[in-house]
């Protein structure tokens, strides 16, 4: 049992993998002895991330760009993957975004983009990967979900977001029941507000609406929690591990909540 946190020999892709949570969580990967791709859209972020990891962890990385939304791309990213890396036994959907309306005044076409992003591709690299584990016999799924798909918020503007996350937490649960025959888990992590490219325009409006700054709205957030700080991207990283891990071999269908208390006490 001394190897149960160890990565090394097992190839990872971290499908947004240049964003501020995905690309912590590459790193973490890569720390814990993995090779990882890391994909998104734009490949210059893709390139930035890779030369931060290599820069901070002295390991290579790979990169592959695509849309995860569509079932092609997805297909040729796990060529690629599987060309760069080897054979892959983990996939870590950490793609999505988040836009906040009024329930009353939402934006039908911006809804329905939020569900092609946050839900529709985590369906479709679940599929695509899904046949490469059920071939090797062993497999690790990982969707970021957030705490916004077991708790709603007080005040308007999530009917999008909770919608999405809470769509991921059943998806993850139905996928573990379909691919635990083959040797596959699927587990989702639930994140609190973290300051990330996706959170900067709405941490603003926030902190506008509340009249104070965004670093005092942060500070705010932070000190409502059990563990009195705001999260941190690196938050996220050992509960993947785990996760992406031997130590989970038995654990699957579970949503786990690197939270900071938010579910204990929301
Ligand atoms: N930050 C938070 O407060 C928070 C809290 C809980 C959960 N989460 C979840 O954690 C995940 C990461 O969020 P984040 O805060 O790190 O966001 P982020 O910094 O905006 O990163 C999102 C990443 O997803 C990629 N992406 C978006 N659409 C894609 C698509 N169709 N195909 C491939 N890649 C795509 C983006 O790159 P391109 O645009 O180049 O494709 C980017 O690399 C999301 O699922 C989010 O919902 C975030």
């Amino acid at each position: 049992m001394s190897n149960l946190f160890d990565l090394t020999g097992k190839a990872a892709v971290v499908v947004g993998g240049a964003g501020g949570i995905g690309q912590s969580l590459a790193q973490g990967l890569v720390e814990a002895g993995a090779t990882v791709v890391i994909s998104s859209r734009r490949e210059d972020a893709l390139k930035t991330a890779v030369a931060e990891i290599k820069a901070a962890t002295g390991k290579e990385v790979f990169y592959a760009a695509g849309d995860a939304t569509d079932e092609a791309d997805v297909e040729k990213l796990l060529a690629s993957a599987i060309a760069q890396a080897g054979k892959i036994s983990i996939l870590v959907n950490a793609q999505g975004f988040n836009k906040k309306q009024d329930a009353l005044d939402f934006d039908i076409a911006v809804f329905n983009q939020m569900l092609t992003a946050n839900i529709t591709s985590f369906m479709v690299t679940a599929k695509v990967f899904g046949k490469h584990f059920k071939e090797n016999g062993y497999g690790k799924i990982i969707n970021l979900s957030s705490v916004r798909g077991k708790i709603a918020t007080k005040g308007p503007g999530n009917a999008g977001y909770c919608a999405t996350k809470g769509a991921v937490d059943m998806l993850t649960k139905q996928l573990a029941s379909e691919y635990g025959p083959f040797g596959v888990t699927v587990n989702a992590i639930g994140p609190n507000i973290t300051a990330t490219p996706m959170m900067v325009e709405i941490f603003k409006k926030r902190a506008e609406d509340a009249g104070v700054s965004v670093e005092q709205y942060l500070k705010e957030q932070g000190a409502g929690l059990p563990m009195r700080r705001m999260a941190t991207p690196e938050d996220c990283v050992g509960t993947v591990v785990y996760l992406a891990a031997p130590a989970s071999d038995f654990l699957t269908g579970n949503i786990l909540y690197p939270d900071g208390g938010l579910t204990a006490i929301g």
